[in-house]
């Protein structure tokens, strides 16, 4: 009897310790888990006009290059239209002193651009100048 009272009591501290030293959870995104998502503040993109800025090193191979020129004044690419092959196509790219596209892009037979290459962005992106989110070790596989 008296072994269970001391347990009850001991338990009974144990409660009240515990939740006096209680603090609520920081989440990483510093808002409630029920808070709705605040948007992301807009960052511009750091690239300029097309011709002044050397291209951005590659970190690993197979990778889609970064652009490093402003896209902002481009019409978006439609199944029509295609500002980026007036630049980097075949019939222009010498003419605007801008890199070929990849040879990948290309069908073997006919040399024409190959129609699952035509939405560029979906690979190719614009950067911002931003801080990582998390500590990154990330090490590229080109020296
Ligand atoms: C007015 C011509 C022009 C247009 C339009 C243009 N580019 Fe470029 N692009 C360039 C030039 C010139 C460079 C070389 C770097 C520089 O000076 O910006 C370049 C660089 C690049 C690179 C880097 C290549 C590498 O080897 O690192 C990519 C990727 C790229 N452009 C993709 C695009 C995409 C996608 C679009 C359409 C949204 C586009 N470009 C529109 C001229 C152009
Ligand atoms: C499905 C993904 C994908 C799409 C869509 C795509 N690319 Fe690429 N691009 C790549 C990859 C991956 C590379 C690097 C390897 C290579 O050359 O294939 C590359 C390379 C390039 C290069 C550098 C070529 C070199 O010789 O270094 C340029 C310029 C380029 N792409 C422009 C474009 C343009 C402009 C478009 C739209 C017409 C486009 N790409 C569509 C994936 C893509």
């Amino acid at each position: 009897m008296k072994k269970t009272v001391t347990i009850l009591l001991a338990s009974l501290l144990a409660a009240i310790v515990g939740c006096a030293s209680y603090e609520p959870l920081a989440s990483m995104r510093g808002a409630d888990v029920t808070a709705a998502d605040p948007a992301p503040e807009a960052k511009a993109y750091v690239g300029k006009r097309p011709g002044t800025q050397p291209v951005v090193a590659r970190t690993f191979s197979t990778q889609p290059p970064v652009i490093p020129h402003a896209v902002d004044n481009f019409d978006e690419v439609t199944l029509t239209e295609n500002q980026c092959l007036d630049c980097h196509g075949p019939a222009n790219y010498e003419k605007k002193n801008a890199p070929k596209l990849g040879d990948s892009h290309f069908v073997v037979a006919t040399k024409a651009v190959d129609a699952s290459r035509h939405n560029c962005t979906q690979c190719h992106v614009p950067q911002v100048d931003a801080p990582a989110l998390v500590e990154n070790k990330f090490v590229g596989n080109i020296k």
